[in-house]
């Protein structure tokens, strides 16, 4: 059967207190959201992502990111269920499942849609909601079931009694749902409710009044859940996030020296035997080869392809740029939009300057195998040196280099003797 997802991203997220969208925040330089639809990619055929506020924020984002995502203006925001509904016209001959997600819980894995999905199959349910037990459930939806422990309804928090608050079986707001039977749900919701809403939670009511087959998936993974509210949950799923990345890295063969001042993002692969150390922060879409050294405090910013057997120093920025194998880049240098041979050394303090300040310009150095740069120098972009090329210490190098040359712009060394004694009284 066919799989769209629906994905709400409209609501507020007042406690962010940002002019930015909350399901824009970023985890490891990707948006919030950002992890939703990647996590949707391989399971949807279509997204559509429900938009209100800063609408044209994240309808940009999702355009230029993610091509068979449609965004939908829910304008006012009147509750879940209204955003969902308003995809209704975009699905009238829809005979398949839909995937409801929120934009804010980043944390949740394919695996886990995935299981979720085949649950929904073959327990030939028509609508399936995941739960999740907490300790504490505060501020969650509460699962409501039956004496046969058949799902009754979703109870939220502000309309709860004593015991139903003492429900720990929380609605984790995923859902999958049998469209053509559902659908008729979302004009049937109300809001007499404690927040005047149209609460999605209403369509569990709906479904097992209307004789349809309502259940509920249980999953272990409570972290999976955990949604974005505030930047201090931001900061609490970066860590979670982290360390999850951090310990697939550690089990598929790289060495993680500090796991707890190294920051990797999800989308960097790294090779095996390759050690990162202390004080790293990798982020956006990476490839690292087998058998590197990076770090100390080193930052890749993304976009970054390394070969096997590299070394990336402390203090070394890399943004945007191509390393081939036995490259080193030792010490304190910026390579941003370059293109390094093999066995190439730069030295400390190198930088390549890839940005015309005056013409907004990003500009390419590229540097062919065997090219040895001294400390010091600057890469005026756009620039190529050649095969072998060497470049004297304290260079600022703005021409093109031929192959084997020596480059070095540095003016005459000057020694006058005895010139500071004749300076002293
Ligand atoms: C919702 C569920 C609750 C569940 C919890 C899980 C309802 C009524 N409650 O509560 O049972 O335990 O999620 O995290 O569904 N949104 C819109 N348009 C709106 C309102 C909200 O797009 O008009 C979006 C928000 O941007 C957010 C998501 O829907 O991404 C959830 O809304 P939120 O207000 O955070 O619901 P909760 O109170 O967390
Ligand atoms: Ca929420």
């Amino acid at each position: 059967m066919d799989i769209k997802s629906i994905i709400l991203a409209a609501g507020k997220g007042t406690r962010m207190k940002s002019e930015t969208s909350k399901v824009l925040h970023e985890i490891m330089g990707k948006p919030l959201l950002g992890y939703v639809l990647d996590n949707v990619k391989n399971i949807a055929s279509e997204n559509f992502v429900i938009v209100g506020h800063k609408a044209e924020q994240v309808t940009d984002y999702v355009e230029k990111n993610y091509k068979n995502s449609k965004t939908i203006l829910q304008s006012p925001q009147l509750g879940t269920g209204h955003a969902v509904s308003m995809a209704c016209k975009y699905l009238e001959n829809f005979d398949g499942n839909i995937l409801i997600l929120c934009g804010d819980t980043p944390l949740i894995t394919e695996e886990t849609l995935k299981k979720f999905i085949e649950y929904h199959n073959s327990s030939n349910s028509d609508l399936t909601v995941m739960s999740a037990i907490f300790d504490n459930p505060t501020n969650y939806g509460r699962i409501i079931r039956e004496s046969d422990n058949s799902l009754k309804c979703i109870v939220e928090e502000k309309d709860a009694t004593p015991a139903q608050k003492a429900v720990k079986e929380v609605n984790a707001g995923i859902y999958c749902i049998n469209w053509a039977k559902v659908k008729g749900a979302f004009s049937d919701l109300k809001t007499n409710n404690a927040q005047g809403e149209y609460y999605l939670t209403d369509i569990i009511a709906w479904g097992k009044n209307s004789g349809l087959s309502v259940k509920a998936y249980t999953m272990d993974e409570n972290s999976e859940i955990y949604g974005i509210n505030s930047r201090i949950n931001l900061a609490e799923a970066s860590k979670i996030m982290n360390q999850r990345t951090l310990s697939k890295l550690m089990t598929n063969g790289v060495t993680i020296v500090d796991t707890d001042s190294t920051w990797i993002s999800e989308d960097t692969q790294i090779g095996t035997d390759t050690v990162i150390l202390p004080f790293t922060y990798i982020e956006g879409k990476n490839i690292i080869g087998k058998n590197c050294k990076i770090g100390p405090c080193a930052h890749l910013r993304g976009g970054v392809e390394v070969a096997d057997n590299i070394k990336i120093g402390n203090f070394v920025e890399v943004k945007k740029s191509k390393i081939n194998s036995n490259t080193n880049v030792g010490h304190l240098s910026y390579i941003g939009d370059s293109e390094l041979g093999e066995r190439v050394n730069i030295g400390a303090g190198t930088i390549t300057a890839n940005y015309n300040p005056l013409t907004k310009e990003k500009s390419k150095t590229v540097l062919g195998d065997d090219v040895k740069i001294g400390s010091n120098t600057v890469l005026v972009a756009p620039v190529i040196l050649e095969q072998g090329v060497n470049v004297g210490a304290g260079s600022v190098i703005t021409k093109n280099i031929k192959a084997w040359s020596l480059a070095l712009t540095r003016s005459p060394l000057r020694i006058l003797e005895n010139w500071v004694k004749s300076k002293l009284k």
